[in-house]
């Protein structure tokens, strides 16, 4: 299917096509506060009705009820189907996309996709309604309860799934859609005598927003203890658990210095952006995959990630970094004390507080050394040599000779180990480490040092001799340093032989070695 009117294109159309400009083109649009009015073109009228939400991208009439999103109005106005609105709006909007390979088979894709937001839709106002309209009922005190306020249950579009086996299927039905395709979007199962029934029952409703605002999904918690605490939509057209983030939606307006907050739960999102903290978004609860970091990284410069404080977070929290690192993300690492959430620490610190955590929030290294420490480090010797060696395995990984310097000096102050002897420990682990001796495999200067580590009997390998070494290690690892070294020592400075021999070596190759840089 290639990239022909993915998702990922529909979006950039969209994104490209502020609905205001789009809508201006067409008819007289007066800004009146924070929204825009115009005489609906739908209908016949005298006094506006037609407003648009240049928020959310989307406009309504309430005189006639027509409304949608910027593709929807073209479509009404143009008189056209969606594939050739796309299209429109595309040279609108000096976009290139190739029509020549549309299938009727793409066509229903795109189709069916565009019925599930809309089933969705109604199932999402339904159970908002359930939430909302009836008061005393247990879902709408649980959440208050909880200190949910009442414009949070609306922005979120939260809602109530009542105890019952067929009310909303008996509601969608009444509004029109088939059965087959209830259940495409997840809302109803088939049970056993080929009758269906609500899939969602006895739940507080999570809508679950694509980058756009159309509801993808929904998560439902018990209100009770029951389990699953959460279900979650299946996989349907339009869903899928691992390639969503609960709350870009909201977070992508509202990025503050270029950051996310990175959190694990729907409840977090939600009290986090009650408190002011609008730039939130969650994994729903799986570890996080390489297509949400790369989402992340499309609409952010920092992560700052904040899973829950207990054990399980701990370990969500080192995979979901990993993965942001291969993602090429910049990130942080917050951590919450008493193995808090970050819904129950804004409750019980405030607002105020949380934002100390993020800034007093780690780098990676940082972060490893952290749970290192709180790990091996004690008192006893054993102990001390334990974690030493831990936190030698994690400098390693450190590009910067600099800055693994400084972060050997760090763990010496900590714990009291030498200097030497820790660099001497990260020495080793760099030459055992399969990515250094694939680095550096080829290069003739490393073969050569490393024949030579190997003939030094390991007592010779400590005082001078380790910083000898440790200064051409460092000027073959990295050229630029080779010239700055060699501006305060020569070769004859060096008191092994051995070393002196490749220093001299360095320094007659120097500008054959920056060459190649
Ligand atoms: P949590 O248990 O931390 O949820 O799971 P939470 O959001 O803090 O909920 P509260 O505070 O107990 O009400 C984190 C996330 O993992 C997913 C959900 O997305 C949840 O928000 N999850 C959890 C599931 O999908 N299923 C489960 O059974 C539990
Ligand atoms: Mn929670």
């Amino acid at each position: 299917m290639g990239n022909f009117l993915s998702e990922e294109l529909i979006d950039e159309i969209k994104d490209a096509n502020e609905i205001v400009d789009v809508i201006s083109q067409y008819i007289q649009v007066k800004k009146v506060g924070s929204s825009y009015k115009a005489l609906c073109p739908f209908h016949n009228e005298k006094t506006p009705s037609f407003i648009i939400n240049q928020e959310k991208q989307f406009y309504k009439c309430f005189g006639c009820g027509e409304g949608g999103n910027v593709i929807n109005f073209i479509m009404k106005m143009e008189n056209l189907g969606f594939i050739e609105a796309i299209r429109l709006l595309a040279r609108r909007a000096n976009i290139e996309i190739s029509m020549t390979g549309t299938s009727e088979e793409i066509k229903r894709q795109i189709k069916e996709k565009e019925l599930c937001y809309e089933i969705n839709k109604k199932a999402g106002r339904y159970f908002y309604g359930n939430l909302t309209k009836q008061p005393n009922n247990p879902a709408l005190k649980y959440l208050l309860g909880r200190g949910i306020i009442p414009k949070t249950l609306a922005n979120f579009g939260l809602g109530y799934s009542i105890n019952s086996w067929d009310n909303l299927m008996l509601h969608l039905q009444k509004e029109g859609y088939s059965l087959d395709d209830i259940q495409k979007c997840g809302l109803i199962r088939q049970n056993k005598s080929d009758g269906y029934y609500d899939y969602f029952r006895n739940r507080i409703m999570f809508p679950i927003f694509n980058i756009r605002g159309d509801i993808v999904g929904f998560g439902g918690r018990v209100i009770d203890n029951l389990m699953p605490k959460y279900l979650n939509s299946p996989e349907t057209p339009v869903f899928n658990k691992s390639n969503i983030l609960y709350g870009l939606n909201f977070a992508r307006k509202n990025i503050k210095d270029r950051q996310i907050i990175l959190v694990e739960g729907y409840m977090d999102v939600i009290a986090l952006h009650q408190a002011g903290f609008k730039n939130v978004v969650a994994s729903l609860g799986t570890s996080l995959t390489g297509y949400q970091g790369k989402l992340l990284k499309k609409y952010c410069d920092e992560i700052i990630v904040c899973f829950d404080g207990d054990e399980a977070g701990e370990k969500a929290t080192i995979r979901s970094l990993e993965i942001l690192d291969e993602a090429g993300c910049q990130f942080r690492v917050m951590i919450l004390p008493d193995k808090k959430d970050p819904d129950e620490f804004i409750k019980i610190h405030g607002r105020g507080k949380f934002q100390e955590h993020i800034d007093k929030s780690m780098s990676l290294i940082d972060y490893k050394m952290f749970l290192a420490k709180n790990k091996y480090f004690g008192n006893t010797i054993e102990d001390k040599v334990r974690f030493a060696k831990k936190i030698s395995n994690i400098i390693k990984d450190i590009k910067s000779p600099i800055e693994r310097e400084a972060y050997i000096e760090k763990v010496a102050n900590e714990t009291g180990i030498s200097k030497e002897s820790i660099g001497l420990e990260v020495l080793d682990k760099i030459e055992n480490s399969s990515v250094n001796r694939s680095n550096y495999k080829y290069n003739p200067n490393y073969r050569k040092y490393n024949n030579y580590i190997k003939m030094v009997p390991l007592v010779e390998r400590k005082g001078h001799i380790i910083a000898e070494k440790q200064l051409i290690k460092f000027m073959i690892t990295d050229n630029k340093l080779i010239e700055h070294i060699l501006n305060d020592i020569s070769a004859e400075d060096f008191s092994v032989a051995e070393h002196r021999e490749i220093v001299a070596y360095l320094a007659s190759n120097m500008d054959n070695m920056k060459d190649k840089r």
